[in-house]
C-alpha cells in the first residue's frame, strides 16, 4: 500500500484535529487553539494544546507532539494503515489501491520539491541581482513594494536558454524536465537529439505554492508586452492545476479568521489585494474553477465570494461557475458573485480607486440563486406566455441539476416566488425581481445580506455620530434630483439600514416608488412623499441646493454628480461592514495577539480613515 505525500496532505487538510481529539478527550477552546489535560501523561492543569490551523498537537509538559495520523497511532493505538483508513472514511476520501510504482513516485516527489525550491531560490537571487533591474523597475511601476515582493517570493528568470540549467547542474536533467523547469524537445527519427533548455526566459517569476507553502510550480509574466503574457509550469507530479489555488496557504488562515474568502482571476490581483490589506484572496490557475477547487474553498468558509469582470466574458464565466456549483451544493454552503466595473480587474480597481472601492464591490456580491434568476430572466424575451413558460422550464432544468434534495426544493420554491412576483404586474424594462426591503434580511427576497456580525455597540456608536448621516442626507437629496439613479443603485440602497427613522422612511418611500413606476420624476416623488408626510423633509433636502449632488449647471456637472452619488452610496454601504469587521478583529486580538491580526486591524483603521475623509468631502456643500 502506498500513499503519496499529496494524498496524506489532503487527508490532514480535511481532518479537523480538535474535533478528532475532542471525540475522546475533553478539550477547551483557548483563543485560536484548544487546550486539554494531556492524554499522554497524567496532569491536573492542561498543558496539551491543539492547533487546527497547523494541524498538530503539542504537550508542553511531556513533549508529545504529532498530527492527526500520529494521534490515531500513538494515542488510539491503531496500526498505521488502520489509522489512515479510519481518518479517510471520516474525511470522505478513498484510500488509494496498492501500487508499487506510486511508492517510487512518492519518494521522487520529495526530491522534486528540492528542484522547485532550488529554482525558487535562484529566481529570487536573480531578481535581487544586476540582471533583475528591469524586473524590479517593472514591479515598482506596478506599485508593488519590496515587502510585497518578498512576501510573495517573486523572482526573475533571465533571458537565457541555459542559466537555470547551469545553476541547477547538481540535479539530474530528468528531474529538471519533470518539474517543468527545462523543456526537452521531442526526439525526431533520424535527427540528432536536441538539448534541453530553460522554460522560463526573461520573465518575472511568481512561485505557486501548495497548501503547505511548498513551491510546486511557477507562473512567469513577460515584462511589458508580448505573447504569451503568462507562461505557466506544465502539469507535473507536484502540480495539479485543477486542485491548486494560488495563494491558498496564506489565504486559508486569514479566511478562517475573517470568515470570508475572495476568488479573483489573476496572480497579480491576489498580490495587489494582499498589498492593500486583504489577505484572504486566491486565484485559480488561468482556468475556470474546478469542482475540487470549489470543495476546497468550502472547507474554509461557507460562502466564498467570486469576483468577475462586468463585461460579457466575465459574466459568462460567472455563470459557468454558478452552473458548475449547482450539483455540488450542500446545506450551509453556497457561492456569492461580485461584479467588477467593466474592464477593471481588482488590481486596476485598487490602483485607480483604492481598496475601499474593491470592498464596495465585494459588498455588492449577490447570492448564487439570484445570479441564476437574473441570468435566465435576462436571457430571452418574456413577452408571450410561451416565452414565460420557457423561462419556467429553464429554471426547472437548472434546479434539477442540484443533487441535494433539500436544497433543490428550496431553490425551486425561491425561484417560483421570484417568477410569480416578476409577472404579478406589468413587466418593467430593467426587470429585476421586486426588492422587498428589510424583511429579516435573509436571502428570501433575492437580496443577499453579506454575513455581517450583529452590530456591536461601538459600531453602532460610530454610525450614529452623524458623519455618514450627513452623507446619507446628501445622497437622498441627490436621488430626489436624479430619480433614475434610484433604479441604478437599488440593490445597494436596499441594503442600507439608516440609524435615523425618518431617513429610513424616506429611503423606503423612494425605493417603493421606483418599484411601482417605470419612470419616476422629481415632482411625482414629491407627491408620493407628501402622502407619507415627508414632503417638508424633501423640500428641505432640495433647498440645500448647493449640496454636492444637487448643484448642477451643465451636463458635465450632472455626470460628476452621478458619479459622486454612486461613490457615496458605495461608501455608506461599506462603512457598517468595516466597523463590524474591525470590531471582530479587535475582539480576536484581545484573545490572541498576532502579526496578521495587527496588520489587518491597521489596514481596516486606515480604510476607515480614508472613508471618513471621503465622507467629509462628499457631504460638503460645493463652494460656489
Ligand atoms: P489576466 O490577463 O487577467 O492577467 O489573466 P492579470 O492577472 O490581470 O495580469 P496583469 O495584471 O496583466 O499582469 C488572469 C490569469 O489568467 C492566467 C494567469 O493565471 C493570470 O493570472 N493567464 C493569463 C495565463 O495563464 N496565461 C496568459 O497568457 C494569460
Ligand atoms: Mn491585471
Amino acid at each position: 500500500m502506498t500513499l503519496t505525500p499529496q494524498w496524506l496532505d489532503e487527508l490532514r487538510a480535511r481532518t479537523v484535529l480538535s474535533a478528532l481529539i475532542g471525540n475522546t478527550t475533553r478539550i477547551q477552546k483557548a483563543g485560536r487553539e484548544y487546550k486539554a489535560c494531556c492524554p499522554f501523561h497524567n496532569e491536573k492543569t492542561p498543558s496539551f494544546t491543539i492547533n487546527d490551523e497547523k494541524g498538530f498537537y503539542h504537550c508542553f509538559g511531556c513533549g508529545a507532539h504529532g498530527d492527526a495520523i500520529r494521534w490515531m497511532t500513538d494515542q488510539r493505538g491503531l496500526p498505521f494503515m488502520d489509522a489512515i483508513k479510519e481518518l479517510a472514511a471520516a474525511a470522505g476520501m478513498d484510500v488509494p489501491a496498492p501500487d508499487p510504482r506510486a511508492a517510487k513516485r512518492a519518494e521522487k516527489a520529495q526530491s522534486l520539491h528540492d528542484v522547485t525550491n532550488a529554482s525558487q531560490d535562484w529566481f529570487v537571487a536573480q531578481l535581487d541581482g544586476i540582471e533583475g533591474r528591469e524586473a524590479r523597475a517593472y514591479l515598482s511601476k506596478r506599485g508593488l513594494t519590496d515587502q510585497t515582493r518578498r512576501a510573495f517570493g517573486l523572482g526573475f528568470a533571465p533571458d537565457s536558454r541555459s542559466k537555470l540549467k547551469d545553476a541547477l547542474k547538481s540535479f539530474p536533467e530528468e528531474m529538471l524536465v519533470e518539474t517543468g523547469m527545462l523543456i526537452k524537445p521531442e526526439e525526431e527519427a533520424g535527427k540528432p537529439a536536441r538539448e534541453s533548455y530553460d522554460r522560463f526566459r526573461g520573465r518575472l517569476m511568481i512561485p505557486i505554492r501548495d497548501q503547505r507553502g511548498r513551491v510546486i510550480a511557477f507562473g512567469g509574466r513577460i515584462l511589458g508586452q508580448g505573447e504569451p503574457k503568462y507562461l505557466n509550469s506544465p502539469e507535473t507530479p507536484l502540480f495539479d492545476k485543477g486542485r491548486t489555488l494560488y495563494n491558498l496557504d496564506k489565504a486559508a488562515p486569514a479566511a478562517r479568521k475573517s470568515g470570508r474568502i475572495v476568488v479573483v482571476e489573476g496572480y497579480m490581483d491576489v498580490i495587489a489585494i494582499a498589498q492593500a490589506g486583504i489577505a484572504e484572496a486566491v486565484a485559480p490557475l488561468g482556468t475556470a474553477l474546478t469542482e475540487a477547487q470549489i470543495e476546497r474553498l468550502w472547507s474554509m468558509v461557507e460562502t466564498p465570494v467570486l469576483c468577475f469582470d462586468g463585461d460579457s466574458a466575465g459574466q459568462r464565466a460567472a455563470l459557468r461557475a454558478a452552473h458548475r456549483a449547482l450539483p455540488l451544493l450542500k446545506p450551509g454552503h453556497s457561492l456569492a458573485f461580485a461584479t467588477l466595473p467593466t474592464g477593471q480587474d481588482p488590481d486596476d480597481l485598487i490602483r485607480a480607486s483604492g481598496v475601499r472601492a474593491f470592498e464596495a464591490v465585494l459588498e455588492g456580491a449577490i447570492p448564487l440563486v439570484e445570479l441564476i434568476w437574473r441570468s435566465e430572466e435576462a436571457a430571452l424575451p418574456l413577452d408571450t406566455p410561451e416565452q414565460r413558460a420557457g423561462l419556467r422550464q429553464r429554471l426547472d432544468d437548472l434546479c434539477k441539476t442540484i443533487a441535494d434534495g433539500e436544497i433543490r426544493y428550496h431553490y425551486s420554491q425561491h425561484l417560483r416566488e421570484l417568477f410569480s412576483a416578476r409577472f404579478a404586474r406589468p413587466a418593467r424594462p430593467s426587470g429585476f425581481a421586486p426588492a422587498q426591503r428589510r424583511s429579516g434580511g435573509s436571502v428570501k427576497n433575492g437580496r443577499w445580506m453579506p454575513p455581517p456580525p450583529p452590530p456591536t455597540a461601538d459600531a453602532q456608536a460610530i454610525r450614529e455620530t452623524g458623519g455618514d448621516l450627513l452623507l446619507l442626507r446628501a445622497v437622498l437629496a441627490g436621488l430626489l434630483r436624479f430619480p433614475t439613479e434610484i433604479m441604478v443603485h437599488r440593490e445597494a440602497l436596499a441594503s442600507l439600514m439608516p440609524g435615523d427613522d425618518r431617513l429610513a422612511d424616506f429611503l423606503d418611500a423612494l425605493l417603493e416608488a421606483s418599484d411601482h413606476e417605470e419612470t419616476v420624476e422629481t415632482e411625482r416623488l414629491l407627491t408620493i412623499l407628501g402622502e407619507r408626510d415627508l414632503y417638508n423633509m424633501a423640500k428641505g433636502l432640495l433647498r440645500a441646493d448647493a449640496l454636492h449632488f444637487t448643484f448642477t449647471r451643465d451636463e458635465a456637472d450632472k455626470r460628476r454628480a452621478q458619479r459622486d452619488l454612486a461613490e457615496a452610496i458605495a461608501v455608506i454601504v461599506a462603512i457598517p461592514r468595516i466597523d463590524s469587521e474591525l470590531a471582530a478583529v479587535t475582539r480576536a486580538m484581545a484573545e490572541n495577539l498576532d502579526e496578521a491580526g495587527f496588520a489587518r486591524q491597521q489596514s481596516l483603521r486606515q480604510l476607515k480613515a480614508d472613508l471618513a475623509a471621503r465622507v467629509a468631502e462628499l457631504a460638503q456643500p460645493l463652494d460656489e
